[in-house]
């Protein structure tokens, strides 16, 4: 096992989780058995990110872009969605995790939404790990949704344009309240970010894989993990100045 320094874990994992259908095409399987796959993998790593004390894991479920696949795969998607959910509640209320949506609900089919209102109104007292969907979600609809919003808000006279901060505009995300994302992983070998987070990954350390997300394991997080503990998250600063900013004598 990948060991792991506690202390030095991202705050906030984001995970594009890609290549179920490969998965599936390459075992001459319908792409459907590949997304099922995949949702005993998300248990695994909402289990693993639970028990390390990850505070927020966001996972890309579906995107905008994704209604343009074959009705078919879209309908089977859903009602594993809704399955999932139903299913993992109690698991959830066990393990102290609130759920949270980000994304346009209003596209998805109303018995999916009364599955996440359920789950949502369940688990809201929660105080361990969120756990957010990214569900019918493209990150430049969300910037863009956020821009009307605000420019009703500057209209209406309860906000002035020069009021328009980086972090009042954050207000007006989806995303609004949970801290932009600390490390983001995608499998599969595509190095794109597919309209995830726009905004939130200004400064997010990134990591790929090859592995597609049914063969994604505890040892690959880990693995990943591990990556994002080596690495130096400058933020615009010089090495000199991180290194003398984590020295206590020069603190
Ligand atoms: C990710 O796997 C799941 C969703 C996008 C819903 P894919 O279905 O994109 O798998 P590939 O990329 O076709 O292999
Ligand atoms: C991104 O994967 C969306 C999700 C993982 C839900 P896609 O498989 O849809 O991404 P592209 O279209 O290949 O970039
Ligand atoms: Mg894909």
């Amino acid at each position: 096992m990948e060991p792991l320094d506690r202390d030095k874990l991202p705050t906030h994992l984001a995970i594009i989780m890609d290549g179920n259908g490969r998965w599936a095409q390459q075992r001459m399987l319908k792409r459907i058995v590949g997304h099922q796959r995949g949702a005993e993998t998300v248990k695994m790593v909402v289990e693993q990110a639970h028990l390390l004390g990850i505070k927020y894991l966001t996972l890309f479920a579906f995107s905008s872009e994704n209604w343009s696949r074959p009705p078919i795969e879209v309908r089977a998607l859903m009602t594993l969605l809704k399955k999932y959910i139903r299913q993992e509640t109690a698991r959830m209320m066990r393990k102290n995790i609130r759920y949270n949506v980000i994304g346009n609900r209003g596209d998805l089919p109303d018995d999916v939404n009364r599955a996440l209102d359920d789950a949502i109104v369940e688990t809201a007292g929660n105080t361990g790990m969120v756990l957010t969907l990214a569900l019918s979600y493209g990150g430049r609809q969300e910037i863009s949704q956020a821009a009307a919003r605000l420019a009703r808000d500057v209209a209406s006279g309860k906000l002035s344009a020069g009021d328009v901060t980086v972090d009042a505009f954050g207000t007006y995300l989806d995303t609004g309240g949970l801290p932009d994302p600390d490390f983001l992983i995608r499998t599969s070998g595509e190095m794109r970010i597919s309209n995830f987070l726009l905004w939130q990954l200004a400064y997010t350390e990134l990591y790929f894989t090859e592995i597609n997300w049914p063969d994604f394991t505890i040892n690959e997080l880990r693995k990943a993990l591990a990556d994002f503990q080596a690495r130096e998250r400058r933020f615009g600063r010089t090495s000199d100045q991180i290194i003398k900013r984590n020295d206590p004598l020069n603190a």
